[in-house]
């Protein structure tokens, strides 16, 4: 489903923490409606290429635009781009004080100034889209692991995003819940969301994804379709590390 115009755009982006270079010279365009999978070793950048896109994380040098405008520093213009960059993380982050259905509704109505009655009757929707429906008046802690990430997927899909980040979104599951996740993402990316994805779910990678980006070093090593980079990586540091995660 992806259009080809594109949505993120990072153009010679370098990031430092101190003396150590995380990302060396990133460049990547990601079109609207396209899936891209991100791999790589431990601390390759991952994590932070990710968290400059909605700006967690400030760049050093280079460009980032998202639909067409630099990304903004601060204020209601970034309380914006971080609306329309919904992100999910390894740990779910869900407000452990308050409801399943509370979690989903509370953006909606403090940030894009919904009202209660529409927030909650759309965060139902997205609870029943992702599966917990029956879940919406429990407390994160009551709920499975999965359950819980399918809550942190429906929050960021009730500001209504143009993008969704997820960074290892299933690494802290139980294998049985990793799969619920997973469809949950997969039919995401059916209806065309524009999705960047960390993970070491080589299956996901393979179906749902329609390009592999492969970081070392804080660097992108390898920008190819699922197919190309699985049957023929072409440097020897992704072939290195396909045969080590996909042994395991
Ligand atoms: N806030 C920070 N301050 C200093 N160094 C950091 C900070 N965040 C990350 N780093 C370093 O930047 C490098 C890249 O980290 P990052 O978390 O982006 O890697 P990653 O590819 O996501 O790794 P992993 O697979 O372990 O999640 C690592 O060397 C890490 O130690
Ligand atoms: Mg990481």
């Amino acid at each position: 489903m992806a259009t080809g115009e594109p949505l993120i755009v990072l153009d010679g982006v370098n990031k430092w923490f101190g003396p150590l270079h995380v990302l060396d010279d990133v460049s990547l365009s990601v079109g609207k409606g396209e899936v891209v999978v991100v791999i790589g070793p431990s601390g390759s950048g991952k994590s932070t290429l990710c968290r400059t896109i909605n700006r967690l994380e400030p760049i050093t040098s280079g460009t980032i635009t998202f639909d067409g405008q630099p990304l903004p520093a601060e204020g209601k213009a970034l309380a914006k781009l971080r609306s329309e960059v919904g992100m999910v993380f390894q740990s779910f982050n869900l407000f452990a004080h308050k409801t399943i259905l509370e979690n989903v509704t509370l953006g909606p109505v403090k940030v894009r100034k919904e009202k209660a009655s529409v927030a909650r009757e759309r965060g139902l929707a997205l609870l029943d889209r992702v599966g917990i429906a029956n879940q919406a008046d429990k407390f994160p802690a009551q709920l499975s692991g999965g359950q819980q990430q399918r809550a942190a997927i429906a929050r960021a899909l009730a500001m209504q995003p143009k993008a969704m980040l997820f960074d290892e979104p299933t690494s802290a599951l139980d294998p049985e819940m990793v799969g619920e996740v997973l469809d949950v993402m997969t039919s995401l990316a059916g209806e065309g969301m524009t999705m960047v994805v960390v993970t070491h779910e080589m299956g996901f990678a393979r179906h749902a994804a329609n390009r592999v980006i492969f970081m070392a070093d804080g660097q992108l090593v390898e920008d190819a379709p699922p197919s190309q980079f699985f049957a023929n990586p072409r440097s020897e540091r992704a072939r290195d590390f396909l045969s080590k995660i996909l042994t395991h």
